[in-house]
């Protein structure tokens, strides 16, 4: 049977860390970490994620300010990140994705000061990362390294296929799997909804990282004996035997995949913790004026 892939038990470890690392600051005089939250309209998703968020900042000691609006125009919305911007008590700000149509993500992201970016979104940051520099990286992708650490799965020179190119997710980890360093060194193939043959590409993986939030998509058949694979997917899945009314979903059909890995993430419980315990881990450094290196 594979190993699973504990990311509740990672997240909690690092949870711990930070907690005594906050304890050290304040024990000489400094000031916990601040994150500040904007949560926009009524995404169920978005109001579980944000709490959980919220949540883990609470139990590590950091400081949190929630700013939540049913609906708001993108200038109020803009005027209220330039506050943000310019309040020293608050080290990093992010604002829950997806927004309402009306507001355009670029400008939201564009607008966010880069030291304060920790979700690692702002172009400067993305192009910094990119450029393997110091900077603030995406939560998820930076979940997904630091799990891969944990658990000393060896990447370089093998063939890490990933599957979906978001901005968010997909895009930055093809370039942080690819760079010259452990997590890295490894031969990248990114696939996405025009790729053709995808199975044929996912049979080759050693690796295979799975972010496109549709439900069971990677089958047995298309994975290799071996395998080390990484479900970013978690997708609401209407279950009426649930109290809930759902079941949380990721891309893999875990039952029929699992047995031919050697690593596998389970949905929840992979990278969900992960992704938080990453925002965490960003705060912290931009409450010290650092970013993340892989130095
Ligand atoms: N929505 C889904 N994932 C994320 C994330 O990592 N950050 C933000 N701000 N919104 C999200």
């Amino acid at each position: 049977m594979p190993t699973i892939l504990d990311g509740h038990l990672v997240a909690q470890a690092i949870r711990q860390k930070l907690s005594q690392q906050v304890g050290e600051i304040q024990a000489s005089g400094g000031k916990a970490p601040h994150l500040a939250i904007m949560l926009i309209g009524n995404d169920p998703a978005s109001h579980t994620y944000v709490k959980a968020k919220l949540k883990a900042c609470q139990e590590v000691g950091f400081c949190t300010t929630l700013m939540q609006h049913e609906t708001i125009a993108e200038k109020d919305l803009l005027r209220q990140i330039e506050e943000v911007n310019n309040d020293p008590a608050i080290d990093g700000l992010i604002v829950q994705l997806p927004l309402p149509q009306h507001i355009s993500v670029q400008q939201v992201i564009n607008s966010i000061k880069p030291e304060k970016d920790v979700d690692g979104f702002h172009p400067l940051n993305y192009g910094r990362m990119a450029r393997n520099l110091p900077a603030h990286v995406p939560a998820t992708p930076l979940g997904i390294l630091t799990l891969l650490d944990h658990y000393n799965i060896a990447t370089s020179r093998r063939h890490c296929v990933i599957v979906g190119r978001s901005s968010t997710v997909g895009a930055p980890l093809s370039i942080l799997m690819g760079q010259n360093r452990y997590p890295g060194n490894a031969t990248v193939t990114l696939c996405h909804s025009h790729t053709q043959q995808l199975s044929e590409l996912t049979r080759q993986a050693d690796i295979l990282v799975a972010a496109v939030g549709s439900p069971g998509l990677i089958t047995a058949e298309m994975v290799k004996e071996g395998v080390v694979v990484i479900d970013v997917g978690i997708t609401r899945v209407p279950d009426k035997t649930r109290k809930a009314g759902y079941r949380l979903q990721g891309d893999v059909d875990f039952e029929a995949v699992a047995p031919r890995c050697s690593h596998i993430t389970p949905v929840p419980g992979g990278v969900g913790p992960m992704t938080i315990a990453a925002l965490l881990l960003n705060t912290l450094r931009a409450a010290q004026n650092r970013a993340y290196t892989a130095d």
